[in-house]
């Protein structure tokens, strides 16, 4: 995807902190997630490193249940926000692959 692809607005991580959206049909289609973790947002690839499986089994449902970590909804791997560290499950060690992004003036997350 090129740089400047409108991902969310900022306002769409409000309830939920993350907003997943993709692009495309399979088998090109291309899954991502945003997240926020206090005054930050990060931007991710929606692919587990245990199976390459999408996260999330509902639309921008990414967080375990106290909301401290992602959570992969297959297995339960909890990854950090912050890093994409796998800290617990199948692929303890592993990351999730992050998506340079950046907030407009306007306050949409685009790619970088
Ligand atoms: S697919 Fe994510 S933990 Fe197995």
């Amino acid at each position: 995807m090129k740089s400047g692809t409108v991902l969310c607005r900022r306002a769409d991580l409000k309830h939920s902190k993350c907003k997943s959206v993709s692009f495309g049909e399979l088998p090109e289609k291309k899954r991502y997630f945003v997240i926020k973790s206090g005054q930050d947002v990060y931007g991710y690839i929606n692919s587990c490193p245990h199976t390459g499986a999408p996260l999330n089994w509902l639309p921008d449902q990414f967080l375990d249940s106290e909301g401290q970590y992602i959570q992969c909804s297959l297995h339960g791997a909890l990854f950090e926000k912050h890093t994409g560290l796998c800290i617990y499950g199948p692929c303890r060690g592993a990351s999730l692959s992050p998506v340079a992004i950046r907030i407009e003036q306007d306050d949409t997350v685009v790619l970088d």
